[in-house]
């Protein structure tokens, strides 16, 4: 079969497509064969080996894992003999390493039944961009109905999640982004949308209950200030920092963690059975809608992370794999 693979850190042109094995599936595993990826910047945070102090987990010299990818949409081809869930057939989407390629083995608990009212495509963009809002807003973040929201980031991957899910749990949204994506932001329900090319966030009269912040480039006091006394910030993304900068903003979030009743969060996202089917619900019940920038063939997988890499997606950046051209 046909899969992405990079034997070297560096920029996405160390992706190749190559012939490797079909993989098969363990007792509580499910084999899919893929039909759409998502894109994630820790595809290219992984294959570029950045920051380096990551290296010593994920490889000195060269990267241990070599297969990008991390979410999945597929039907499913064969079961394990433990899995209870799941059967030949079924439509799925959810979480499994190297996921751009023909086929995946992940375990049943990193999988849910596709709703029927979304694509493929609206699938593979869920699971790591919605979990990240999920948690970030609900678990860190205590969201509540009428809580005034402001989501830093609003027209990106987990941004446009954000928005929604917000939406969905009663807030009051404001999303931060440029000129182009004010229309995109204010349709996926934001009460106001703030143009950071014309406006800066922390300068206005308003006071947030949450700040849930993808960006980080703006100081921690300038968001504190248009914090509510008992308001939370939480640091899930760091779209406008250096990768030279990003240590001292997690240890400045760090040291901040209580103040004066307020919260300083730093989110690091993990894969979730119970946040898939939340993501279900909501999905079927057209409470969140993903929103897919642009779709690329699985040759094309290295400009795919490329374009992601820019910084200036409009939702989610997918790869879609048509295993019926490499029979
Ligand atoms: N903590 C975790 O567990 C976790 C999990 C997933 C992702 N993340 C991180 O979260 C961040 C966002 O991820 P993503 O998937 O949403 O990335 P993404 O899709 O690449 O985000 C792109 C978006 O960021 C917006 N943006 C860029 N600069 C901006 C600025 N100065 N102000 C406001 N918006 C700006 C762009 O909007 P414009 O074109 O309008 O500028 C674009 O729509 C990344 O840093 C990622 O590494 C963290």
């Amino acid at each position: 079969m046909k899969a992405a693979v990079y034997e070297r850190y560096g920029p996405p042109d160390v992706v190749q497509i190559q012939d490797v094995e079909k993989p098969s599936p363990a007792d509580n595993e499910v084999l899919i064969r893929v039909r759409a990826a998502s894109v994630n910047p820790a595809d290219s945070h992984l294959m570029e080996g950045k920051p380096y102090v990551g290296r010593i987990v994920f490889g000195l010299r060269k990267p241990k894992l070599t297969r990008p990818g991390f979410d999945v949409a597929g039907q499913v081809e064969a079961v394990g003999k433990n899995v209870t869930r799941f059967k030949p057939g079924d439509e799925v989407f959810g979480s499994s390493r190297g996921s751009f390629a023909e086929y995946v083995c992940t375990p049943e608990s990193k999988l849910v039944l596709k709703p029927p009212n979304i694509s493929f495509e609206q699938a593979a963009s869920v699971p790591v961009a919605a979990y990240t809002a999920l948690q970030g807003l609900r678990d860190k973040g205590h969201i509540r109905p009428g809580y005034k929201v402001l989501i830093n980031g609003a027209a990106g991957g987990v941004g446009t999640f954000a928005v929604q899910i917000a939406r969905a749990f009663g807030a009051e949204v404001t999303g931060v982004c440029s000129t182009r994506n004010v229309d995109l932001v204010r349709s996926l329900g934001a009460a106001r949308v703030i143009d950071y090319t014309r406006e800066d966030f922390t300068q206005g009269d308003q006071r947030y209950d949450l700040i849930f912040d993808l960006v980080a480039n703006h100081s921690l006091p300038a968001c504190r200030r248009i914090m509510t006394p008992k308001g939370a910030y939480i640091g899930a993304g760091v779209l406008g920092l250096s990768m030279f900068h990003l240590p001292f903003r997690l240890l400045a979030v760090a040291l901040l963690s209580r103040s004066a009743g307020q919260t300083f969060v730093n989110l690091m996202a993990k894969s979730n059975q119970e946040n898939l089917a939340t993501m279900y619900q909501l999905l079927k019940d057209g409470k969140v809608t993903p929103v897919v920038d642009r779709c690329y063939p699985l040759s094309e997988a290295a400009e795919a992370i490329r374009y992601l890499a820019e910084g200036h997606a409009r939702g989610k950046v997918v790869i879609i794999i048509d295993s019926s051209r490499h029979p």
